[in-house]
């Protein structure tokens, strides 16, 4: 949702920028924009060039973009449609003031309306327009100040700093910025809610929204947290808080960065979104590595919760958003299964703003791919608000939320590019059973024998999702079958209404046909109304399943309203031949696992359908990841 890049140093800048924001492409690509300060005959000059749609636009513009010092910002529009004027950086009249954006600004027009009083004019529609004016109107009150006032002391003071402080306070809402003046070499940083992180380099530094934009530099790397400020200098950096007013630097612990710039590179693979499909295998196995150990007959990660309070666990709640409450809501049916701890699942949105009932005995779970999502970031700080303890099931090492739950395991999936989720979503319910076995283990609700059968099915799974991924030549044929459709049902009982969630969510977000999910029982409540001959209905049918004969009178149901059946099943025989129009084969698992198997031919059916229907599979339009704003 909005890329960032920034960089110092004594290398040209615009290249460093332009790769930066390719990488980051995935965040949002309705428009683009880059301004650097070049130095010529000792004069300072501030160079600005923007474009409406892809970061390609923006190549072959290295004259335009001289200098060493530059900022650059790919959009995800909020305010104001996609445009180049819209689109960052925005500047201050006199273009000596520019600035970036990733969030949004709520109480804009109260503030663009003071400022308009005070004689400000506004060009665009953005909210971030008004924040570099807020900047502007602040920077020259401070200097002004500054220049009169007598104090040794004050004068020492960076106007600009000051100037920024003064704005942020006013502003409500989520923000990650960067900017610069053309009269300084200076880069500032500020972040409440949107994701910012620098990047150290040698006698060079970068900022940015994610460390891939700049992991061909460095690796050692700095995550700024809410509240705080940065000012990148080429050869050092210094980090404040927003909360401080003396302005004293803040010392904190530096991480490295340790996945490399192959994970965010396609390696021959024509999309992100098929290469995230296959390396499923490997994800998978990443995640497991270390953690089970069938001897020992248990898992390793740590759970800060004591004995009593696992124990007496009243309710969990887990929060989370699209697909991750989809693996949120496999994970509730085998919590409740084998545990017997009532659990409920609920989107952030809703949940965070329905005044939740939240009690100090209460587990609250968040999952998220980029560990950023605005809506659950915001749920989980009520949920500590309340004295809930919080696990975060994350994917992004280092994210926001990563730092603010009790305890957390990390899914290991390593980067997802492309915007529609898959190996994220195989990861997080895989650890969803991690933590069933834990909490089983820890209340005695799963026998020896049960959790010896459980770890050893889970260390099968890299070899079952590469099972899983054999059905190609079929699935590209159910793809051409569906690809002119204009609506599809996924239809799905129990564990595998989760699956049924997941495999519509990913059809319409990348191939753009209606899908809709239910329950398989709802059908016949109204959705049936719908069918006709030629509609596909996607279900599943899962051999030991005590409801099996059920699934089949739902497909049944179906069937007898000409509908065309494609089933995932573990199983082929005469009567599913008989039913199904095409089985999807998946290999044979407990239900605990089956969300994670039976969804590798849907997320297969979402990608080729899009293929066939000529659609932007990795950057699907409207969409972003990692939604940081409301
Ligand atoms: C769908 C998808 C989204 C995300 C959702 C939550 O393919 O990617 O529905 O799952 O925006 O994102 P995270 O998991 O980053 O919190």
């Amino acid at each position: 949702m909005c890329g960032i890049i920034g960089y110092i140093g004594p290398k040209v800048a615009y290249p460093i920028l332009l790769t930066g924001l390719k990488r980051m492409e995935y965040r949002g690509y309705d428009s683009a924009g880059i301004s650097t300060i070049s130095i010529e005959d000792n004069q300072r000059a501030v160079n600005i060039v923007k474009k409406q749609g892809k970061v390609s636009n923006l190549e072959n513009k290295q004259t335009e973009l001289q200098g060493n010092l530059g900022l650059a910002h790919t959009r995800w529009a909020t305010h104001g449609q996609p445009s180049e004027l819209n689109s960052h950086p925005h500047f201050n009249d006199d273009k000596s003031l520019m600035l970036v954006h990733n969030g949004i600004i709520e109480n804009y027009l109260t503030i663009k309306r003071n400022l308009e009083q005070r004689g400000y004019v506004f060009h665009t529609q953005t909210d971030t327009e008004v924040l570099t004016k807020l900047i502007d109107y602040y920077h020259k009150k401070c200097k002004q100040k500054l220049s009169t006032t007598l104090q040794n002391y004050e004068q020492k003071k960076d106007p600009l700093e000051l100037a920024l402080r003064a704005a942020l306070h006013d502003v409500v809402g989520a923000y990650g910025i960067v900017l610069f003046h053309k009269d300084t070499n200076k880069l500032y940083a500020a972040k409440h809610g949107s994701p910012l992180v620098i990047g150290i380099g040698k006698n060079e530094h970068f900022v940015a929204s994610d460390p891939a934009a700049f992991l061909d530099h460095t690796r050692r790397v700095l995550y700024l947290e809410d509240e705080d400020i940065a000012i990148i200098k080429e050869n050092s950096y210094e980090l404040k808080s927003l909360c401080s007013h003396n302005g004293e630097c803040i010392k904190r612990k530096e991480d490295l960065v340790d996945w490399d710039i192959t994970a965010v590179e396609k390696n021959g693979y024509e999309h992100f979104m098929l290469k995230e499909i296959m390396e499923q295998p490997q994800t998978l196995a990443n995640c497991l590595a270390g953690r089970l150990d069938p001897q020992f007959n248990d898992i390793k990660f740590t759970l800060k919760l004591t004995l009593n309070f696992i124990k007496n666990i009243k309710r969990i709640s887990i929060i989370a958003c699209g697909t991750s409450s989809y693996a949120a809501m496999a994970g509730k049916f085998l919590i409740e299964k084998y545990l017997r701890i009532p659990t409920e699942v609920e989107v952030a949105s809703e949940w965070r703003y329905k005044n939740p009932i939240i009690s100090k005995d209460d587990l609250v779970i968040v999952i998220s791919q980029s560990g950023e999502t605005a809506d659950t970031l915001a749920a989980l700080k009520l949920a500590k608000q309340f004295g809930a303890k919080t696990f975060g099931i994350i994917n992004v090492v280092g994210s926001t939320m990563s730092r603010e739950v009790d305890s957390g395991i990390y899914i290991h999936a390593g980067p997802e590019i492309c915007v529609a989720s898959t190996k994220a979503f195989t990861a997080q319910v895989l650890c969803l059973n991690f933590l069933l076995i834990k909490l089983g283990k820890i209340r005695g609700d799963l026998t020896e024998t049960q959790i010896q059968r459980m770890i050893s099915n889970l260390l099968n799974t890299p070899e079952l999702v590469k099972q899983s991924l054999n059905n190609i030549e079929q699935i590209k044929a159910a793809a051409n079958l569906i690809k002119d459709k204009q609506s599809i049902f996924y239809l799905g009982r129990g564990i595998n209404f989760a699956t049924a969630k997941e495999g519509a969510i990913k059809i319409k977000e990348i191939s753009y046909i209606h899908a809709e999910d239910f329950a398989s029982g709802e059908m016949k409540h109204g959705p049936i109304a719908l069918l006709e001959k030629g509609f596909p209905v996607v279900t599943f049918v899962n051999k030991n399943d005590p409801l099996y004969e059920k699934n089949l009178s739902s497909i049944q149901e179906a069937k007898a309203r000409g509908a065309y059946i494609i089933v995932v099943a573990d199983h082929i025989d005469s009567t599913l031949q008989s039913y199904a129009d095409t089985i999807l084969q998946v290999p044979k698992v407990p239900d605990y696992l089956q969300p994670l198997i039976n969804t590798i031919p849907l997320q297969l059916l979402a990608y080729y359908t899009a293929k066939l229907r000529g659609c932007e599979i990795d950057q699907p339009k409207n969409l972003a990841k990692s939604v940081t704003v409301e």
